[in-house]
């Protein structure tokens, strides 16, 4: 059985092997959740402190989260406005299947990650082993207007999803986002066609993303361990 030690030590050798894909005058999207982090810490390590050894590298975070992490890394920061073109994004999933397509949003930052990874030429994945799934089952995160989420939960209701507004842990009340919307947690079941869904889900008035990425060229699951898109 796998362990949460093991999940740990896996998301670890994920994110720290794809900071391997970063060379020196990069920018770098730089992704949300536990595995990544281990990528932003590796390239805290690889960055330029005294100009004369390291990488000069600027990176874009897609939440509070990786900016604060980035920052306390020490890892140059810059905006999308600024460079709008981005090298290479790295984030992490929730759940991956066999063509690459990604459910995202656990963390309820799939919004500005998507704007982040269609602005990279190279989109990397990295996860551990329990992440991959033949077809993708998980809910799908919507981020959504908080004038719309009655609608929003009556349109997906028709599509056959079962929805449920995200709650705060540590506070009374929903998950407000970075962005200060709502996030629809809407679970349809096994997801025979991710591309129809989340063509469906772009559609509907007051969604402002859905968690749904079909634009990842890479998984990365530990040093060596690297599955392309075919
Ligand atoms: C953030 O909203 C998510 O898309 C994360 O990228 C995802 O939840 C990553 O999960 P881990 O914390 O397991 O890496």
């Amino acid at each position: 059985m796998r362990t949460l030690d093991s999940n740990l030590e896996e998301k670890r050798a994920a994110g720290e092997a794809a900071a391997d894909l970063v060379r020196d005058g990069m920018v770098i999207g730089l992704g949300t959740g536990s595995t990544v982090a281990w990528t932003i810490r590796r390239i805290g390590e690889m960055v330029d402190w005294d100009e004369d050894e390291g990488i000069d590298i600027l990176g874009v975070p897609t939440s509070y989260q990786a900016q604060e992490l980035a920052i306390s890394c020490g890892v140059p920061l810059t905006t999308l406005e600024q460079h709008p073109v981005l090298d290479l994004a790295i984030d992490g999933a929730d759940q991956i299947d066999r063509n690459l397509v990604a459910i995202k949003g656990g963390g309820g930052a799939h919004a500005r990650e998507k704007v982040v990874s269609y602005s990279a030429r190279w989109f990397v994945i990295v996860a551990d082993a329990s992440k991959r799934a033949e077809v993708l089952d998980r809910p799908v995160p919507l981020e959504v207007l908080p004038i719309a989420a009655s609608l929003v939960e009556r349109l997906v209701k028709k599509m056959g999803g079962v929805p449920k507004i995200r709650q705060a842990k540590m506070k009374d009340g929903p998950v407000i986002t970075d962005n200060g919307n709502l996030v629809v947690d809407v679970d349809f079941g096994i997801i025979e066609d991710p591309r129809g869904l989340a063509s469906e889900l772009s559609a509907l008035p007051g969604v402002l993303e859905h968690g749904i990425f079909d634009n990842v060229d890479q998984l990365v699951l530990g040093p060596g361990k690297v599955i392309d898109r075919r």
